[in-house]
């Protein structure tokens, strides 16, 4: 097994199906620029192998697809029941919702049990002014479909100052009437926010999330497994809510994700650029693949950080 110096190896694996969105968020794209096509992107094929592959060099146990945004990619529909049908613990997918309705008997099909949708407002028009895209109604109504399909869903929110610091509460009402985790994410450093004023206007940090919170419920901390990304809280008698620290908790001593890019690279940590190709080397014979694999491996365990820097690769490339 491949381990570094913290002990970290990695587990999970996220997958990018497409860098392509129908969103473009303003913390997330500098321009409001849609649809930005990822050059070479590997088919479904190339990508169920790519994970048969990790599964055996790394021990990935669990997969999350992200994007861009999945669903928007036409893969999603042979990728999922593919992945679904692997020896995995868990198979799931981050989607901001727009297509969740459309999409949901291939997703209830395929067997998924908990999704994450992306949902960062529950006022229509400031829903505009961040997406860039995208209709409010419509992921609610996706939203309830997964829901009514007996899904688990957790919703991610990113509280920004300037932007919907006011619906911290609203969203967290929201979310425990229909037995959702609410996860608050921390602004990060990624992309275009990296060398921005903008990010030090708008980063709500983890306290005064808390302190809004305080003003209409009484919640205590609870455990959150090893590796996970968020400290978790429970609202007793309601439900559990998250924040996903990343500057005020920073998570990378425990860090076990491995990012596989829609263009075929690997990256071992989302705060450095360095990422390894891997699309040629799938064509290759089994026994030359796996040895080649873990030498990759290797160099991007070397990858993580000690801590969060803040990095320009875009988001929407490697979906978070
Ligand atoms: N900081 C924090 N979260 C972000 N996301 C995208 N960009 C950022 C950022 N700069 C979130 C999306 C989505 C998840 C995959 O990552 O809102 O919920």
């Amino acid at each position: 097994m491949i381990v570094d110096r913290f002990g970290r190896r990695f587990r999970n694996l996220r997958v990018s199906l497409t860098a392509a969105c129908n969103y473009a968020c303003t913390y997330c794209v500098p321009d409001g620029r849609r649809l930005m096509k990822a050059k070479d992107e590997l088919t479904a094929d190339e990508l169920v192998l790519a994970v048969r592959y990790l599964m055996q060099a790394a021990g990935i146990e669990k997969i999350r697809i992200t994007g861009g945004e999945p669903l928007i990619s036409s893969k999603f529909d042979t990728f999922l029941p593919h992945v679904m049908a692997l020896p995995l613990k868990d198979v799931s997918f981050t989607t901001n919702g727009q297509m969740l309705e459309r999409k949901i008997s291939i997703i209830r099909d395929a067997g998924v049990q908990r999704i994450n949708v992306s949902l960062d407002t529950l006022d229509a028009e400031r829903f505009r002014q961040i997406a860039r895209g995208g209709d409010l109604a419509t992921v609610l109504r996706g939203i309830d479909a997964a829901l009514d399909s007996g899904i688990r869903v957790k919703i991610n929110m990113v509280p920004i100052k300037t932007g919907n610091a006011d619906q911290v509460l609203p969203m967290l009402e929201y979310c425990l009437e229909r037995g959702m985790e609410l996860r608050f994410i921390e602004l990060m450093r990624m992309g275009h926010l990296v060398h921005s004023a903008a990010y030090d206007r708008d980063f709500l940090p983890m306290q005064e999330i808390l302190d809004a919170i305080a003003l209409e419920y009484q919640f205590t901390r609870t455990d959150a497994p090893y590796d996970s990304t968020s400290v978790r809280y429970e609202i007793p008698g309601r439900g559990f809510f998250g924040i996903i620290a990343n500057e005020s908790e920073p998570f990378c001593a425990s860090c076990t994700r491995l990012r596989l890019s829609s263009d075929g690279y690997l990256y071992g940590c989302l705060s450095n650029a360095n990422r390894h190709y891997i699309r040629d080397l799938l064509l290759e014979p089994a026994h030359v693949v796996l040895p080649r694999l873990q030498g990759i491996l290797m160099t991007a365990l070397t990858d993580k950080q000690e801590a969060f820097q803040g990095e320009v690769t875009v988001m929407k490339l490697i979906g978070g």
